[in-house]
């Protein structure tokens, strides 16, 4: 059966030091208190080797939050799947919203971050979610058809078996509102039907789908108590131990 699964993405925020300082909390705490669920943390690129040596990645998962488009070669400050993978990581973030609206990620240079990242062992956590005009206008449901469509149903059934998906509204990034957990629930049962009908529904019932968007410790056990929520990917919580931790718990 899919894992539940709790993962981090601290986005441009830690410099080194305090960032091994937060991967070293965690690490106690979670030794101290063994997760129920996988956990992941997704850091800026510098953090990943040092991090990569304070944790114990039997009970945390280590992720980049982007990666390159290319292979290797002179593209100037990119950093290359390969790259992330050498440094101990195991995980990788796409699609996220901030990358398609700020960096104009398209679905085309997200469909060659994901061969890319595949390619060279990394899972990743691709996300998905509509915008505030969209969900006013009920598009919902289309707009994460395309964005699966768009950039990762062109993957075979065994490679899309590494792919995690993260649903998270864009309104509900950052801004303190979360869906309900019916809203959520809702979509993250259209995105199953959506995989069921493109890979079959074992493939469908053994993806993880995430919620993200303003969870936190106080909302994540409701969210997660829903049949297709399988966990959270979590921005702002996820930059203080305990608050992250609460979330992990959410599990208990
Ligand atoms: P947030 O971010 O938890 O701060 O809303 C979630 C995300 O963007 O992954």
């Amino acid at each position: 059966m899919r894992k539940k699964i709790v993962a981090g993405n601290w986005k441009m925020n830690k410099n080194l030091q305090e960032g091994i300082a937060l991967a070293t909390e965690l690490n106690e705490a979670l030794a101290a208190d063994k997760p129920n669920c996988d956990v992941v943390i997704c850091t800026p690129f510098i953090h990943l080797a040092k991090v990569s040596d304070v944790i114990d990645h039997s009970v945390i998962g280590l992720g980049a939050e982007n990666c390159a488009d290319k292979d290797k070669g002179a593209f100037t400050g990119e950093v290359s799947a390969e790259m992330v993978k050498s440094t101990g990581a195991e995980y990788v973030i796409l699609g996220h919203s901030e990358r398609r609206e700020y960096y104009k990620e398209t679905p085309e240079i997200l469909k060659e971050k994901v061969l890319l990242a595949l390619a060279n062992g990394l899972k990743v956590i691709f996300c998905i979610g509509e915008s505030l005009d969209e969900r006013e206008a009920n598009k919902q449901n289309e707009v994460v058809k395309a964005e699966l469509e768009g950039s990762v149903f062109n993957l075979s059934a065994e490679d899309f078996g590494k792919i995690i998906i993260a649903y998270e509204p864009i309104w509900a990034i950052g801004t303190g509102k979360t869906a309900s957990s019916e809203q959520a629930e809702e979509i993250h049962a259209y995105i199953r039907s959506v995989i069921a009908d493109k890979y079959g529904k074992e493939v469908a019932d053994n993806t993880s789908i995430l919620y993200g968007g303003s969870c936190k410790a106080s909302n994540a056990p409701e969210l997660f108590a829903k049949p297709d929520i399988d966990g959270g990917l979590i921005g702002g919580a996820s930059l203080k131990c305990a608050d992250f931790k609460g979330i992990i718990d959410a599990w208990k």
